[in-house]
């Protein structure tokens, strides 16, 4: 008898079999489930974004522009010449008033704080939540050219580190589809040299633990700090915000400058927290806003299968109240 009689004569046997009926049905389920999770919608509505390795060249940023975006948009907090507001108390102590001095802090500082929307703040007593940016990528670009040319003191904080990946380009700054395709593929291999790359992401997860964790939490998801303040949760931040976090202390976060944490080592810590952000179909950086909807369709298919089985369940029951 040939393989496939045996497998037919081995099904009939034991169709009659009385959990046979919930063994097909939640096959089929599992069949259903693994094909909605390859059609679920992905996200890729990402923020405003550009592709850029490298720093821009000159003649691509528009200093006069970057000029008129700081002088409108920062300077009510951080001053025209961006030394900070401040105001003197009845001891005569200086005190900031809107925002502190920037001229230290350095292009990876703003970097951070306008690619992340927490600057331009609308509260200045409060920490800022990250938002979208409210910027194109290009006003941005000319703004960190303003503030190199005529703001930041020679010896101020962190350079952006253009090597590494920042946000995925998006099609509305590109002007037809193969160009935007083009740029999205080059950031892909970028983001994944960079991410899989990383020499030992054993030790991305010791160093993360050992000095992100108390604050970020060990998966990442963030925790309240003292004074109203917290540590916001990583999943959206990109390799470049994660290193510019770093190298920048922002708010209430120390700096752990290159000196304390190596670059090398921050490609592995940075690999590791990427790896915190639960991956399902390991499809890259579309993913990294995706575990929501699939938290969502994992708990609509476990709802529907257990109100199907239950129906099953049900109709076998009356079903052998006849025989
Ligand atoms: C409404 C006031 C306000 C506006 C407008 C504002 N900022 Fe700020 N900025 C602040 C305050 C307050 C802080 C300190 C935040 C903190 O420490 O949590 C800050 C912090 C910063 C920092 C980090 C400084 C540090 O010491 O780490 C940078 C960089 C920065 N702002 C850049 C900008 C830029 C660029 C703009 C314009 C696009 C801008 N800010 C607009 C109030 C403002
Ligand atoms: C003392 C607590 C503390 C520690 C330790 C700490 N952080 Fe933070 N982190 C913060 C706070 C607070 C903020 C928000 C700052 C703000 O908005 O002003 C922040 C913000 C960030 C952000 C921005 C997230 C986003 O997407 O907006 C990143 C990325 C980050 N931290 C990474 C790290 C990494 C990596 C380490 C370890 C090397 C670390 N942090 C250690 C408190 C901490």
């Amino acid at each position: 008898m040939t393989r496939n009689g045996e497998t037919v004569k081995w099904i009939t046997a034991r169709r009659r079999h009385p959990l046979a009926g919930y063994a097909v049905v939640i096959l089929a389920l599992a069949l259903f489930g693994v094909g909605f999770a390859a059609l679920a919608p992905t996200s890729d509505e990402a923020r405003a974004q550009t592709l850029s390795a490298e720093a821009p060249s000159p003649e691509d940023v528009d200093v006069a522009n970057g000029k008129a975006i700081f002088d409108q948009t920062c300077a009510s907090c951080h001053n025209y010449d961006g030394s900070g507001t401040f105001a003197e108390d009845e001891d005569g102590n200086r005190e900031m008033t809107n925002g502190p001095d920037l001229r230290e802090v350095g292009p990876a500082s703003v970097d951070f704080q306008v690619s992340t929307g927490r600057m331009p703040s609308m509260d200045p007593d409060n920490q800022m939540p990250r938002r979208d940016m409210v910027m194109s990528e290009q006003d941005l670009a000319d703004l960190i050219a303003y503030y190199n040319e005529s703001i930041r003191t020679d010896d101020a904080g962190a350079e952006i580190p253009y090597d590494v990946p920042g946000t995925p380009p998006e099609r509305a700054d590109f002007e037809d589809e193969e160009s935007y395709e083009t740029a999205l593929e080059d950031y892909e291999t970028e983001y994944d040299a960079y991410i899989e790359g990383a020499e030992d992401v054993d030790m991305g997860m010791k160093l993360y633990l050992t000095n992100c964790a108390h604050c970020h939490s060990w998966s990442g998801g963030g925790g309240a700090l003292t004074d109203g303040r917290w540590a916001p949760e990583l999943h959206d931040s990109t390799p470049r915000e994660i290193y510019e976090a770093m190298v920048s202390g922002p708010g209430a976060m120390p700096m752990f400058s290159d000196g304390v944490i190596t670059p090398e080592e921050k490609q592995e810590l940075i690999s590791y927290v990427k790896t915190l952000q639960a991956e399902p179909n390991a499809g890259g950086f579309f993913d990294l806003e995706r575990v929501g909807q699939v938290a969502e369709g994992f708990i609509g298919w476990t709802i529907g299968l257990s109100l199907i089985i239950a129906c099953a369940i049900w109709i076998t029951a009356k079903q052998r109240a006849h025989d």
